[in-house]
């Protein structure tokens, strides 16, 4: 069983794939610049911190700069050693005083060297202004605050104090959060993936079982159905709508089925009848008025044969879809009286009365043969049907107004049983022996013929027993008519 339908139609794009992409993307997106935000925060945070103190030492070291009593600057510091400087270097503030013209005059005991000096930032301090710097100190990265020191007092001229912090703890920090949070992002990612890869294929799973279950039903087993999932609530639409399409191919199957059986039937007995009677008169030497009536008899049958195929043959038109109408402006009126006219000697022959009642007048776009072969069978059936002594009526209806024109076929003979609808299936006679009657040449692909042409013509059959007795048949002609006026 092949689980990878979806590439089995060439370049069709896998769900799964684009469904686990889609969700690896977005999450990667969200975790990208959620971290992003984090970082950039945590820098502005250290950041802030970081000066707060420059700014705190360089306040403290300011104003003592200058209290000893002899008058000579020195900083207020722990006696560091160099040794101990480095120990704590990552605390440690450096502090260095320089005269406006860039001259060391002070600076941590602790300290090897001075401190970079920025001769602009010096310029600027020496303004009157804080300055912030960054720069390198002894090959560590430091930031730095010129602090002028003529807010003290003008006794201090322009002389400037410079503190710095090492960069490097900060830094390092930032680095840290940097690698940690690239670790996040690459793990949530990788699992985004494989969890979005093993959903989404838990997701289209019942897809797969379901149309694994549709391909193990052949026309051999069209009575099965698919149960996969078939209790679940996103694919029990999927799965209705799938098995009441095997119901609906299965019923047309058999029906198909049926017909074809039907149909080598109905082809059958009048072969068989004409085989034997061919034999027999075959048998030895016959007078001419035996091989007559053996003609003769043999000719009803090829009529039968004739009339059946040629039923059978406008209901494979119209199966093939082969049966287009050609309308054009039609006189109803006209049509059913001239059926009635064709049927008129046998009706009185059978003793039956056959009346057409129609209004004059009544045109509408029709295709006229297609419409006449309805009428014609409507009414061939009724005078067949209807005993001696019973009357039959034709009538045509083109009510006031815009509704639809109507043809009535209503007759007073036995009615059409407890399932009027049925009449109109194929080979379907009500009872076997009234239709084997003497005048009876039917093959039961009347009515079933009514409905196909009714729908090509877009009109409505409908059969109906009558009250009393007799059925009634009333074809409702599509409302063509009266948009044309
Ligand atoms: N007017 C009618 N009165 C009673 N039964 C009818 C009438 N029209 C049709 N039927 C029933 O419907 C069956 C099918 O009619 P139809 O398709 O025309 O076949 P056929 O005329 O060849 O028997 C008939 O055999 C008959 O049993
Ligand atoms: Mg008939």
């Amino acid at each position: 069983v092949t689980r990878d339908v979806a590439t089995s139609a060439g370049d069709a794009r896998s769900f799964r794939f684009t469904l686990a992409v889609r969700f690896t993307v977005t999450m990667a997106a969200a975790v990208v610049a959620m971290s992003v935000g984090i970082l950039l925060a945590m820098k502005n945070r250290l950041d802030q911190e970081l000066d707060a103190s420059i700014l705190a030492v360089a306040s403290i070291q300011a104003a003592s700069v200058t209290d000893a009593p002899s008058g000579a600057m020195h900083f207020h510091e722990w006696e560091l050693t160099p040794d101990e400087a480095a120990s704590v270097r990552e605390l440690i503030r450096y502090a260095q005083v320089w005269s406006e013209d860039g001259m060391s005059l002070l600076r941590s005991q602790f300290m090897t060297s001075d401190l970079p000096l920025d001769r602009d930032a010096l310029a600027e301090a020496g303004g009157g202004r804080l300055v912030w710097a960054e720069a390198e100190y002894e090959g560590n990265p430091v930031r730095a605050l010129y602090y002028p020191l003529e807010r003290l007092g003008a006794a201090h001229r322009r002389h400037v104090l410079q503190v710095a912090a090492p960069l490097r703890a900060r830094n390092r920090m930032i680095e840290q959060m940097l690698v940690f949070f690239t670790g996040i992002s690459i793990l949530v990612v990788v699992g985004t993936w494989f969890g979005s890869w093993w959903l989404a294929g838990r997701v289209v799973r019942p897809v797969h079982e379901i149309i694994d279950q549709a391909e193990e039903i052949g026309v051999g087993s069209l009575d099965r159905r698919i149960s996969a999932y078939a209790d679940m609530s996103e694919y029990q639409r999927l799965v209705q709508v799938l098995n009441t399409m095997l119901d609906r191919i299965r019923q047309a199957f058999d029906a198909q089925r049926r017909f074809t059986a039907d149909a080598s039937h109905e082809l059958r007995s009048p072969l068989t009848a004409m085989w034997g009677e061919l034999e027999v008169a075959l048998r030895r030497e016959r007078e001419p008025a035996e091989y007559r009536a053996a003609l003769e008899s043999t000719l009803e049958e090829v009529q039968r044969l004739s009339h059946i195929t040629e039923d059978l043959l406008t209901l494979a038109r119209s199966d093939a879809g082969a049966l287009t109408p050609s309308p054009e402006p039609t006189d109803i009126a006209e049509i059913v009286r001239r059926t009635v006219d064709r049927l008129r000697a046998r009706a009185e022959g059978k003793g039956v009365s056959l009346a057409a009642d129609a209004d004059d007048g009544v045109v509408t776009h029709v295709d006229p043969h297609l419409l006449s072969q309805v009428v014609w069978n409507l009414t061939d059936n009724a005078v067949k049907f209807t005993p001696p002594g019973g009357c039959v009526r034709v009538g045509v209806h083109a009510r006031a107004g815009r509704d639809p024109t109507r043809i009535e076929v209503s007759d007073t003979g036995p009615g059409l049983g407890p399932e009027p609808r049925r009449v109109f299936e194929r080979f379907y006679r009500h009872d076997q022996a009234r239709s084997r009657a003497p005048d009876a040449s039917g093959t039961g692909l009347g009515l079933a013929i009514v409905a196909a042409i009714a729908a090509t013509l877009g009109a409505r059959v409908e059969a109906r027993n009558l009250p009393e007795r007799g059925a009634c048949f009333a074809v409702i002609l599509p409302d063509v008519g009266a948009a044309n006026e």
